[in-house]
């Protein structure tokens, strides 16, 4: 059992120390089952708040859920006075961390409100009114509570633009927001203490920080220097044992892959593609052949039918281009296509080389429609799809050849405003 209550004799919900000056104030919600629309929870989720007591002012960082806002106030009255409050710090605005603001402004009307520079007008968007009181804060920037302080870290998006993490040097606890986080209910609340949670660290980290994995990096350089005893999130296990793994963790999960393993001047280029009768098979194997042909492109060839979604979107992940390759089936692409792509919303795409092709019977509109959807997911579309009627002929496998070669090519930067002459690619 843990050696800490969770309510006083009375029932009635209390803080939980996790120093003499620290304590945690939130609230747990162990029914849910999906966070977001898209996330799911086996077990609910915790909404963590945290106070942080100084001998010249209390901060409070982040609050609750609307629906928990009870249960946040009942712990925060157990261990201070609302007049006491003089700070207010928001580490990042989603719902489920302002829900309880309002009433605590309310409440404590003489704090200040602290939020990242980027929070501005959401805050604006939350609070619905004209004339609200904050500081807006970057990296660097300070407050003092006498004989504790608060450092801001700008960390964006993780895991919106807002998200900022909040520092106390004098307890060596970082209060992180969303990051190293989980949605994971667990009153024991400490993870040496709680159920086996890795799962939940690493399904929250591959939904929610994978696709700002650059961003994650740059906050691990703000991050990673600081002298740490705890790590305080948003939802889930507060990491008060060996906070150091968790760091560890991220880095790892958003440091490249596959680029370790390529020479410095190459360059990945795959070709995924789904037949029905074998037609735009033959064009995925033409282009294949056209893209082999220009040096230091490592291009790979994969049947969709042949593979589960979640290994290739981290191929994808890690390569420079993609090309899909599409029949069209009822004036659409078919389910396996859209399936895959569906699934690349967890990445950052940003930029990547595109092209799509495919062999059709009556319309043809598969390959536009992926065309368009591969450009809504911000990668550079430069040569319009390659559409052939049914079987492709002699001519028309050399046109896909070609096609591969200059999607190649301009993957290298090669690729000139030139004429392909087939002949030379005989
Ligand atoms: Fe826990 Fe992004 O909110």
């Amino acid at each position: 059992m843990s050696a800490f209550a969770l309510e006083n004799t009375e029932g009635k919900p209390v803080a939980v120390a996790l120093s003499e000056r620290v304590h945690w104030v939130g609230a747990f919600d162990p029914d849910l089952r999906t966070f977001d629309i898209i996330l799911k929870t086996a077990n609910g989720t915790s909404y963590n708040a945290y106070v942080v007591r100084g001998n010249a002012g209390v901060a409070i960082i982040d609050t609750v859920k609307e629906e928990f806002a009870d249960e946040f106030f009942a712990r925060l009255e157990s261990i201070a006075d609302y007049s006491e409050i003089t700070v207010i710090v928001l580490n990042h605005l989603e719902p489920d961390h302002t829900g309880a603001l309002p009433e605590l402004m309310k409440r404590a009307p003489q704090a200040q409100l602290y939020i990242s520079q980027k929070a501005q007008s959401m805050l604006k968007g939350l609070l619905k009114q004209d004339e609200i009181s904050f500081i807006p804060v970057l990296t660097g920037d300070t407050v003092s509570l006498g004989d504790r302080s608060l450092y801001f870290l700008h960390t964006p998006y993780l895991h919106w633009p807002d998200t900022q993490c909040t520092y106390v040097p004098e307890e060596k606890t970082l209060f992180s927001g969303d990051v190293f986080g989980c949605h994971f209910c667990d009153k024991r609340l400490f993870n040496n203490e709680t159920g086996d949670f890795r799962f939940s660290f690493e399904y929250y980290y591959a939904h929610i920080m994978r696709p700002f994995k650059e961003y994650v990096l740059r906050a691990l350089e703000l991050i990673e220097p600081l002298p740490l005893k705890l790590i305080a999130p948003t939802h889930g296990p507060i990491l008060r044992d060996r906070p150091e793994r968790y760091i560890q963790r991220y880095r790892q999960l958003s440091s490249p892959g596959l680029h370790s393993e390529l020479s410095p001047n190459q360059k990945t280029l795959l070709i995924f593609y789904i037949s029905s009768y074998g037609n735009t098979r033959r064009m995925a194997e033409a282009i294949y052949k056209g893209a082999m042909q220009v040096q230091d492109v490592r291009v790979s060839l994969y049947d969709l039918e042949g593979g589960e979604v979640s290994p290739f979107v981290d191929l994808i992940e890690d390569a420079d281009g993609l090309i899909l390759g599409t029949p069209t089936i009822n004036g659409d692409a078919p389910k396996p296509i859209w399936d895959l792509l569906s699934s690349l919303t967890v990445v950052n795409l940003k930029s990547k080389l595109g092209g799509v092709f495919g062999s059709y019977g009556w319309t043809g509109e598969g390959v536009r429609l992926v065309e368009d959807r591969l450009r809504g997911l911000k990668l550079r579309v430069p040569i319009p799809g390659l559409r052939v009627k049914l079987i492709p002929t002699v001519d028309e496998i050399m046109e896909c050849e070609a096609f591969g070669l200059e999607l190649a090519q301009e993957l290298m930067g090669l690729r000139e405003n030139k004429i392909i002459n087939f002949a030379d690619l005989a």
